[in-house]
């Protein structure tokens, strides 16, 4: 019985995890990657600004469509002075990142 009660509860936990969180995309943002790009401006930084990116048609960087998908390969694969964020940054990380980048 009690053993179900805390499976219950890691259950929860891991939904709860998996939940994208804004502002806690916003801080990663912060700290990882506010350095090169901004958010809150049309500037370029080191890299391209990040403003409007979901209402884009097309990256600034590849010219490919904006997505889920290939926001992720930028982010993973880096290039061009974007580092690679594929082994530094948690799945949760990314999610959050992505939720935080939609509203931009
Ligand atoms: C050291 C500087 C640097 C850091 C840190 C950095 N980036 Fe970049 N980023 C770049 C550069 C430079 C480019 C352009 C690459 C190219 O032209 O192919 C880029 C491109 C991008 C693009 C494509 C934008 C477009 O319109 O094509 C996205 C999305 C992006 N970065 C997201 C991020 C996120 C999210 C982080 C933090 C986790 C981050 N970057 C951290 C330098 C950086």
């Amino acid at each position: 019985m009690r053993s179900a009660i805390l499976l219950a509860a890691a259950a929860g936990l891991a939904i709860a995890q998996a939940k994208p969180d804004v502002s806690k995309g916003n801080e990663v943002f912060d700290e990882q990657c506010s350095g090169c790009h901004y958010a809150d401006r049309e500037d370029r930084k080191v890299g391209p600004s990040l403003k409007w990116l979901f209402v884009k048609d097309k990256l600034d960087s590849n010219g490919k469509p904006v997505s889920e998908k290939t926001v992720l390969q930028v982010l993973n694969g880096g290039g061009k002075g974007m580092p690679s964020f594929q082994k530094t940054l948690s799945d949760q990380d990314r999610a959050d990142l992505l939720a935080y980048l939609k509203t931009l």
